[in-house]
């Protein structure tokens, strides 16, 4: 049979990426430009800087995935790309640009939501089978989604306030780390001991619900009321107290969630999936409570944003001919 070859784009924040796809399965390419150097001395992304690089960025993008893919225009099944959540300038361009392509070359035109790209990055390491359980952690988002079959997703749980990675990127800045932190914040912490022992907020609360702005308070607190005093703390055991505080809740509300919901995969998804302290927390948790549970977690060069989860998704709706016409527009605040 015909091998299914999707051209997936993806532009939510601050990375243009764009890939090639066989069978939802296959990396072909993956094309990720980082715009990370522009935003850091802005300690955040710039959304107007963001659209800028999205629009330079593009069209070298799709050149690159193609070549590298060794894919031409012809061979294509369809266009994919992320149309929300995300900065609407910055889906704007993605869209603009799949449309673009769909329409000048007589293809489909898939539209993907980006957490069910992260949730979907798990195909690229084995089959997935439903219902089963995912955990989403990224800098904008942060709950538990039973997929209780191909692309269908509901909320069981979520964040109240924060979500996992914003307050590793605001600690980060504390600690006087530029954004995006979380990485530098888990390598300090894998130096250091959980001393300062951070509140678990929600931790055995008869609910899936997570809660990560007064572990963020206190750990500034915490910081603050030392430079009153002229003393200098551990950096490597402020990380590791505050990576222990949010793992410890992860991986518990996660362990609550299998006990309501049976499954037999749980997929850890995001950017923060790429934390090395929650991956060795998780895997150890799961084997010793739920040894029949296969825990998947994509490599960590697939958690961050990348095109090449999105042709995963796309995949997914492909088969159920879900389509989208020249009206797509970018939908900021989409859900599931
Ligand atoms: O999924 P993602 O690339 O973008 C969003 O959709 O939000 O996630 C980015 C977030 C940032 O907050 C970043 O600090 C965090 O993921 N992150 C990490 C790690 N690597 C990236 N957080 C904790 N530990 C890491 N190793
Ligand atoms: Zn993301």
């Amino acid at each position: 049979t015909k091998r299914e070859l999707i051209l997936s784009f993806e532009s939510s924040c601050d990375e243009t990426s764009v890939a090639v796809i066989e069978d939802g399965t296959k990396i072909l390419s993956n094309i990720i430009a980082t715009q990370i150097n522009s935003h850091k001395r802005f300690g955040g992304v710039v959304p107007e800087v963001a659209s800028r690089h999205h629009v330079e960025q593009i069209t070298d993008c799709i050149d690159l995935a193609l070549s590298q893919a060794k894919v031409d225009y012809p061979d294509l099944t369809a266009v994919a790309v992320t149309y929300g959540p995300g900065l609407v300038g910055s889906l704007l361009i993605g869209v603009t640009a799949a449309k673009t392509v769909a329409y000048a070359h007589h293809l489909p035109l898939v539209p993907v939501n980006h957490m069910a790209g992260h949730i979907y990055a798990a195909r690229f390491v084995k089959p997935l089978h439903y219902p089963l359980l995912a955990l989403m952690v990224s800098g904008g988002h942060t709950e538990l989604v039973m997929v209780k079959g191909p692309g269908e997703f509901s909320i069981i749980g979520e964040t109240r306030d924060d979500a996992a990675g914003e307050a590793y990127d605001k600690i980060g800045r504390v600690l006087g780390i530029t954004y995006p932190a979380g990485k530098e914040v888990d390598r300090l912490a894998h130096l250091g001991k959980d001393t300062f022992h951070f509140p678990r907020a929600m931790d055995g609360e008869d609910n899936l619900d997570f809660s990560f702005s007064g572990l963020k308070s206190a750990f500034i607190n915490t910081v603050h009321h030392a430079d009153q005093l002229g003393q200098q703390l551990s950096r490597e055991d402020l990380a590791a107290s505050f990576q222990a505080a949010v793992v410890d809740v992860l991986v518990d509300k996660t362990v609550q969630a299998l006990r309501q919901h049976p499954v037999d995969q749980l997929v850890v998804a995001g950017g923060v999936a790429a934390n090395q302290g929650l991956r060795e927390a998780m895997t150890a948790r799961l084997a010793k409570e739920f040894p029949n549970i296969d825990v998947i977690i994509p490599p960590v060069r697939l958690t961050g944003d990348n095109a090449a989860m999105i042709g995963a998704a796309a995949h997914i709706e492909l088969a159920k001919h879900h389509f989208a016409d020249e009206t797509l527009n970018a939908v900021p605040n989409l859900n599931f």
